[in-house]
């Protein structure tokens, strides 16, 4: 099948406003930001976010930042707990590095004024599965994304030589000569507009929205992925996609996340009949890594016949329950539940993708001039299962690092800004108007059907040919809205994380193969990687 076009939308240079800056940052979350934070004072950024910046997957996290900073605890500890979840496709001396540095980002953010939960005078820590500790701190109980987002935005609001634009959708990078040098970006006030940039951070999340069942927000579709790959950037570990065990599961409800940071407290995943289960798959129960329990909560469901498993907590102090999970009490709340009372219906959701824009220590994509931080990247950290509470703290780190690249980078080009003469030109492919919203969900269904939580040849096959039977009229078109343009990039990942998932024969971490059901160090120790030529 035919790859997919090299730009979106047409244009042409001298029909669209030009937008100069030294740095382009496209993404508003705690990555996006953290970079921008980083600049120096000298150099113009602009911040681009398509929806408002209280958008992001960083905005709703709930678990918090993981650090060894608690009694007992040291950095090897929270390095080998990584390693243990990620296995060997993690690099150790990028988990040795952001580990180190867990400290002293936690520390920034402190100085930036987010108020982490406390006790007594220390820095109050909880725990989640796979840690051998408790090292995740944590802010207004389960509101910790939202507290570090209101305070970054705070401080990046005061910056003079940063400009925010929200609303704004990044359609794709603008390279010239095998460089990247900005990007083309819409609005409904201005229409396409080129921004030309020195150089430019991609921080634009995940993609969790593939899915019909995802904690993630409705902006994360993939875009940030999908635009490197258009411009030649590479790809890799499309396949290891991260299903959150708990989902709340109720007709007719949001899919919110049920922090793994309950079963932390003490909470339990119990069946339809009431019974505690997860010993039954795994010695560490409640708490064993994610890819473990999601298996196992699949795994009940079908031995109980039920749509779901339950977790809970009416066995813990109610009192307890209420203050460290105010939002969560609040939003079963609204569908009749009290947590410290009733069982709270949960089943697993897509939650982050491990794979993404391939990045060296710094931050640096294969594609120069492109820099990238944040879930839309591959950094080596995860391998092929996150460990939780990790990717907050991969979001600091490699936002830190990326922006202080970019910004050298930038300051040691000298020659004035010229607009390069790039155009892509009006392609008409049909005339039949295409119903969006029906492919969508269509897409969504497939991707949790036979790219969800367990895979195999023969349903990923199937997979792939609806994707690309679809891709063989949508991805030709040229679309005037978002709507339109995110389905094609949610197609041009899908089908990609599709090849990875059908070329990879074991089982790894998140990745599943119910026909492979071992892992295969000789044959699959290796990274499977995308370059669009
Ligand atoms: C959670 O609170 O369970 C999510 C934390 C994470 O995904 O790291």
């Amino acid at each position: 099948m035919p790859d997919v076009p090299r730009y979106l939308v047409p244009f042409h240079p001298k029909r669209v406003p030009h937008f100069f800056t030294d740095v382009l940052i496209i993404g508003g979350g705690l990555a996006g930001l953290r970079a921008a934070l980083a600049v120096k004072p000298e150099l113009s950024v602009v911040v681009i976010t398509k929806d408002s910046v209280l958008q992001s997957n960083s905005h709703y996290a709930q678990g918090g930042v993981a650090a060894a900073l608690g009694e007992g605890d040291r950095f090897e500890n929270h390095v080998e707990d990584t390693l243990v979840a990620g296995g060997t496709l993690c690099d150790r001396a990028v988990v040795e590095r952001v580990v180190r540095e867990a400290p002293r980002r936690i520390g920034e953010l402190i100085d930036y004024g987010v108020r982490f939960d406390r006790a007594a005078d220390r820095l109050a820590l909880g725990r989640e599965g796979g840690h051998s500790h408790a090292r995740i701190a944590h802010a207004m109980g389960d509101a910790t994304g939202k507290e570090i987002i209101r305070a970054v935005v705070e401080r990046v609001e005061h910056l003079p030589n940063v400009e925010l634009w929200e609303h704004t959708f990044t359609l794709d990078l603008l390279t010239r000569d095998g460089v990247c040098r900005g990007a083309l970006v819409w609005n409904g006030r201005h229409g396409k507009t080129a921004i030309w940039a020195k150089q430019t951070i991609l921080a634009t999340g995940g993609a969790g929205q593939l899915y019909r069942e995802t904690t993630n927000p409705e902006v994360a579709t993939g875009d940030g992925m999908a635009l490197a790959y258009r411009a030649g950037a590479e790809l890799r570990d499309l396949e290891f996609v991260q299903f959150h065990p708990t989902v709340l599961y109720i007709a007719g409800g949001s899919r919110h996340l049920i922090s793994e940071a309950t079963r932390g407290e003490g909470a339990w995943l119990v069946d339809r009949h009431g019974r505690r289960f997860m010993t039954d798959y795994d010695p560490r129960g409640e708490l064993a890594p994610r890819d473990v329990v999601s298996l196992a909560i699949v795994s009940q469901m079908e031995k109980t016949r039920h749509t779901n498993v339950y977790l809970d907590m009416t066995h813990i102090d109610p009192q307890r329950v209420r203050s460290r999970f105010p939002g969560i009490a609040a939003v079963c709340a609204e569908f009749g539940l009290d947590i410290t009372k009733d069982r709270i219906p949960v089943r697993p959701g897509a939650h982050y993708m491990m794979g993404g824009v391939t990045v060296d220590l710094e931050g640096r994509s294969t594609l120069p001039g492109l820099w990238a931080a944040g879930e839309v990247t591959s950094t080596g950290l995860h391998g092929a299962n996150r460990l939780a509470s990790n990717s907050l703290l991969e979001a600091l780190v490699y936002g830190a690092h990326a922006g202080e690249g970019a910004s050298a980078a930038a300051e040691d080009i000298h020659d004035s800004f010229h607009a390069p003469e790039i155009e892509n030109p009006r392609v008409e492919t049909a005339s039949e108007p295409l119903n969006m919203a029906d492919i969508g969900n269509s897409l969504k269904s497939l991707m949790w059907r036979d790219v969800g939580v367990r895979r195999e040849a023969e349903t990923l096959t199937d997979a792939l040919e609806n994707i690309e039977h679809w891709s063989r009229y949508v991805q030709v078109r040229q679309f005037a809205e978002p709507p339109g343009w995110e389905l094609q990039n949610m197609l041009c990942i899908a089908r990609l994380m599709i090849e990875a998932a059908l070329a990879r024969q074991e089982s790894r971490g998140a990745h599943i193969r119910t026909d492979f059901p071992t892992l295969d160090e000789d044959r699959w120790r290796r990274h499977i990687c995308f370059c669009r030529m």
